[in-house]
């Protein structure tokens, strides 16, 4: 088992991160709270896989412990389904001693820390990530949301969770597709802050065929510690951290355009990844050859993303409407070589979209646009 710290000044907190963990873990962890509920939410999808699952591992514990089940989806990632658990609290008679549990992947966690962070004005949350994205990215460093239909992400919360359990054999019943969308994040941490990491996915890639655990703890290890760091430094994303959406300003695009329905986040990140790693090219920041070893490897697992009709003043308002722009520019996130990125700020959603239509006439594999 591996151990990472994150240590955000009062709000420090622990990972682990291993296989068959969780039985152990878990209720050690509950026992530091003194809490009179817990109220594990989840989605339909994993219920059915692991029924009761987190109340099984806290038998011992005796404390009163209620599931509450919402429908599986990104598309049910909003306001109407993070009502759902409101209701169940306040059904449930939760109070500011209730305890969250997030047993799912990110979108299951980031619709749970929400609602951790605005119930009775915060409640402690735990994080049980079921997916390789989650386990990499979504689990740690505390940002929660629900997406609104003009924008991905839009109402949320920072609020870091007290503890994190990541069990890796809850990934052996995840679809390869999954596997791949978390793998994409992975990559990210490498390509924008650790080129060891990337060369180590490089040569680990069939991790996605052999689900090999001890490979994928160490993976898993590195991108926590890369995040974790980043996270520490600049919690609220005044700055730093905004590197770590690296490939998210084409990502969100695409997921907003396709209303979320279309493309996994994970897969509209890995497109994105590859625009950016072009823009970075082609303004002259990142050399031919990194270029080439980046999108070679980007392009063994990238999907082709499709996208419905658009023109200049959709992709404008839809850019524009992403966190990391203001009213007139984007912060765009650049690399200079595999593990060294930058902030490209007020880059122009006219720059934008002139990259843009150059990278979708040489990159038809990896982004077209439907015009009939
Ligand atoms: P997800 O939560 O939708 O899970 C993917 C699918 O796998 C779902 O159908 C789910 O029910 C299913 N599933 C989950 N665990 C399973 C398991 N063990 N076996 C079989 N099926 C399983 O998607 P995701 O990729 O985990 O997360 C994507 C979300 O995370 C997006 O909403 C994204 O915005 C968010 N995100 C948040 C952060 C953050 O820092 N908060 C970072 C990255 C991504
Ligand atoms: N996934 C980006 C962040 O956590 O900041």
């Amino acid at each position: 088992m591996q151990t990472v710290e994150v240590q955000i000044p009062g709000y420090e907190y622990t990972i682990h991160i291993g296989t068959h963990i969780l039985d152990q873990q878990l209720p050690q962890a509950v026992r530091q709270f003194g809490v009179d509920l817990i109220v594990v939410v989840t989605n339909t999808t994993i219920h059915e896989l692991y029924p009761f699952c987190i109340q099984q591992c806290l038998e011992a514990s005796k404390q009163q412990i209620e599931t509450c089940i919402l429908p599986d989806g990104e598309q049910y990632k909003n306001l109407d389904t993070l009502n759902q658990i409101y209701d169940f609290l306040l059904k449930k008679r939760a109070n500011r001693k209730t305890l969250v549990i997030a047993f799912g992947g990110g979108v299951i966690g980031d619709m749970a820390g929400f609602a951790a962070a605005t119930f009775m004005r915060g409640v402690p949350y735990i994080q049980v990530p079921t997916t390789l994205l989650a386990d990499v990215d979504s689990s740690i460093g505390g940002k929660t949301a629900v997406n609104h239909s003009l924008g991905k992400n839009t109402i949320g919360a920072f609020k870091q969770p007290v503890y994190v359990c990541m069990e890796l054999n809850f990934l052996k019943t995840l679809e390869k597709r999954e596997l791949i969308a978390g793998f994409f994040e992975l990559m990210k941490h490498g390509i924008i802050h650790d080129a060891q990491l990337f060369t180590f996915l490089k040569n680990h890639q069939n991790v996605l065929e052999t689900l090999d655990f001890s490979v994928l703890e160490e993976a898993i290890e590195a991108s926590c510690r890369i995040k974790a760091n980043v996270v520490e430094q600049d919690e609220k994303e005044q700055g730093w951290r905004a590197t770590l959406n690296f490939g998210h300003t084409l990502g969100h695009f695409i997921e907003t355009h396709t209303n979320y329905t279309s493309y996994l986040h994970g897969e509209a990140v890995g497109t994105g990844m590859v625009f950016a790693a072009f823009a970075s090219r082609e303004l002259g920041f990142l050399s031919e050859a990194a270029y080439q070893d980046i999108v070679s490897f980007l392009q063994t697992l990238a999907c082709s993303i499709q996208l419905p009709a658009l023109n200049y003043p959709l992709f404008k308002d839809l850019i524009l409407h992403d966190k990391k722009a203001n009213q007139q520019a984007v912060d765009f996130i650049l690399i200079r070589n595999i593990g060294e990125c930058f902030i490209h700020n007020n880059t122009s959603p006219e720059l934008i979209w002139e990259l843009f239509q150059k990278f979708i006439d040489t990159h038809p594999w990896a982004c077209q646009v439907i015009t009939s």
